[in-house]
């Protein structure tokens, strides 16, 4: 793990200070003159409001955790954090005797002879430094347990699930700064600590994960004339592998009002903007024009920019239809040249590799199916997936359900039509230019999961059991790759929860792609050259007609149809998470000139707030292969790129 700074977030600097107490200590009989390194002109100018003028809200954890008083103290805790950003926690339980041991040991640091305090000085780029361990472990985590019933309580007044937060805080990652304000003799010369946000999550997180409703408030710390100040500022850290933002719980498809951004780009930014107050803040802010009537959350503009368009095309199985008597031209659109040029491998040249469900689930055999996996995985980025489990009954329903859509007349398919600019429903293209080929295909494309990601306006009810066998389906495919993901977590040595974060909630979306036969099947793609920008795909062949080929070596291999096989394949996501171990590997779906062909593609994609890079454990503080970004900016990257088959993927390498 990368625990040095300077790997972590480069830019900045750890300037290891002289010892300022060691400086005051030689104040009096020659001079009082402060090293103009520490005069902040500014001090003197500031206006301070008299003392006693104001006080802080209280805040009374007792209450808080008290059914009959709770929710009163809740909205108290959430006017004090929305308005003022500060408060005093009284009733908080922690140990009395706790906290003098942890004064008496800190005060008695810092007033050990500056010899002695090197010994845990500061390294040149490392951020920590210190001792006292017992009461300091106490302490921490007396202070974790407080934090948490706090993130609790503010749950309850942003009116969401406390798993948003904490998964935010997860591990609950803790620094304590001990502060020593050595006495000054030109007090109003000096800062001892400048005016600044923090950079924590009780703050400034928060600031930005409730989208500015909990104020992350500027502070600054001034120094005495004649006696020192002690103090620990304890704070919650977010995950490292977190992205500071508005939490869409919080949002609820309102506008977001902060951008989000990796935490460790938000911290790179937040340490190289000190001194300069809530100007990083500031900055991450989005400003709305007045009135500017925002879009909707699932519309494409939000989520990707103005980059890339979902394009309502026509239906090409309604173009093929009119082939045949008067013409079998092919629309210029739909001509992709390099079809015909491209070599194919001869058929039966080779085979994807088998992996065996049952045996991954069967102790007896899961270890060497596990490896079996990690090899598909890592050679081919493809394999047929055999004893899946899912029933058989089911998948013949779902075979004829799809199949019953797609050939409805299209006035009845019309009700979920794909609007302008949405990512779902029945037609849909993703077009990065008005010259951007077509694919010779009508797509259906559904958010299946989390459940409250569904849109129903674009699922069909025609015929009338779709809703429900999609239902079912989504939710035995969602259990399936689950036990894909937990099994090449085995084969690549992380925890299984690595990769369930990166997946959380198991986000779905469904692509059900109808082939209509085309007289010209060698100048036009089904779908053309692509890695799949998800995390894992299961791909069903509905009819017993073949089309889909994968990239190896530079040839297209057809892909068999294995009978109750799912063809599974990596996408960029699990490549990019596996530092390259697995590999997403490029394929197309070519058209028959005779016959429709109709699959599904049920794609894992990552939790949206993610960030898209490899993961620490896999890395293991080796090299990384692949840059790290937000998922919303490698979605958008991924769909400005669509017709470039890998390109995209390749920009993302570090070499
Ligand atoms: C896809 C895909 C292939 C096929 O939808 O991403 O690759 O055979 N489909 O339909
Ligand atoms: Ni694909």
């Amino acid at each position: 793990m990368a625990s040095n700074l300077e790997e972590k977030i480069g830019s900045v600097k750890f300037f290891q200070a002289e010892s300022v107490q060691a400086l005051a200590s030689n104040f009096g009989a020659l001079s009082n003159e402060v090293p103009d390194r520490y005069i902040m002109p500014k001090v003197e100018a500031d206006a301070v409001a008299e003392n006693g003028s104001f006080e802080l809200p209280v805040i009374d954890l007792a209450k808080l955790r008290d059914p009959q008083f709770s929710q009163a103290e809740i909205a108290k805790l959430g006017c004090a954090c929305g308005e003022w950003g500060f408060f005093q926690l009284i009733n908080h339980g922690v140990d009395k005797d706790l906290l003098e041991r942890m004064k008496a040991n800190i005060t008695e640091f810092f007033n050990l002879p500056l010899e002695q305090k090197k010994a845990v000085a500061i390294e040149s780029n490392s951020a920590e430094g210190f001792g006292q361990q017992d009461t300091i472990d106490e302490y921490s985590l007396e202070l974790n347990k407080l934090t948490d019933k706090l993130l609790e309580a503010m749950s309850k007044d942003l009116g969401i699930e406390s798993d948003a937060l904490f998964n935010l805080f997860k591990g609950k990652p803790q620094l304590m700064r001990m502060n020593d304000y050595p006495p000054c003799p030109q007090p109003e010369k000096v800062l001892g600590a400048s005016t600044h946000t923090d950079g924590a999550g009780l703050t400034l997180l928060l600031h930005i994960a409730s989208n500015g409703k909990y104020q992350s408030i500027e502070h600054r710390v001034v120094v005495n004339t004649m006696k020192e100040r002690i103090s620990i500022a304890t704070f919650q850290l977010a995950d490292r592998l977190s992205t500071v933002g508005p939490l869409p719980e919080v949002v609820r498809g309102g506008k977001e009002n902060y951008m989000s951004l990796p935490y460790l780009e938000y911290l790179k930014g937040f340490l190289s903007n000190k001194l300069k107050g809530r100007n990083y803040m500031e900055r991450l802010m989005i400003k709305y024009k007045e009135n500017n009537k925002e879009k909707m959350a699932s519309t494409l503009e939000e989520n990707f920019g103005s980059t890339v368009k979902f394009l309502h095309a026509e239906s090409v199985q309604a173009l093929a239809s009119n082939f045949g008597a008067s013409s079998n031209e092919v629309p210029d659109r739909y001509i992709m040249p390099e079809v015909e040029s491209d070599s194919v491998a001869e058929k039966g040249s080779f085979e994807l590799p088998i992996i065996d469900l049952a045996k991954l689930r069967d102790p007896q055999f899961s270890q060497a199916e596990i490896a079996k996996l990690g090899c598909a995985c890592g050679e081919w980025g493809f394999f047929q997936l055999i004893n899946h489990g899912v029933d058989e009954e089911l998948l013949e329903r779902v075979k004829a359900d799809i199949t019953a859509f797609f050939n409805l007349p299209m006035d009845q398919k019309k009700p979920v039509a794909s609007e302008s600019n949405s990512a779902e429903g029945f037609g849909r293209q993703i077009v990065a230019s008005d010259e951007q080929k077509l694919e010779w295909v009508d797509v259906l494309s559904l958010n299946t999961q989390p459940v409250n990601q569904r849109n129903f306006q674009f699922w069909p009810t025609n015929p009338l059991t779709f809703r429900d066998t999609i239902d079912e389906y989504s939710l035995e495919l969602k259990k399936v790759t689950g036990e894909l993901l937990e099994a090449m977590s085995k084969d690549l040595g992380i925890a299984s929860e690595v990769l369930f974060n990166l997946f959380k909630r198991q986000p779905q979306v469904m692509r059900m792609n109808y082939y209509p036969p085309c007289p010209q099947p060698d100048k036009v793609m089904g779908a053309s050259a692509h890695t799949d920008g998800a995390g894992l795909t299961l791909l069903l062949h509905v009819n017993d007609v073949q089309g889909l080929q994968i990239r190896k070596d530079n040839l297209w291999f057809s892909v068999e149809n294995l009978p109750e096989a799912f063809v599974v394949n990596i996408g960029d996501i699990l490549e990019i998470a596996s530092n390259g171990r697995y590999r997403s590997i490029e394929h197309r779906a070519v058209v028959n000139a005779m016959k429709e062909r109709i699959s599904i593609a049920t794609f894992q994609i990552p939790y949206r707030l993610c960030t898209v890079g490899p993961l620490p454990e896999v890395v293991r503080g080796g090299k990384e292969n692949y840059k790290s970004l937000p998922y919303i900016e490698y979605i958008k990257g991924y769909f400005s790129n669509k017709m470039k088959g890998r390109s995209y993927m390749e920009s993302l390498k570090i070499y």
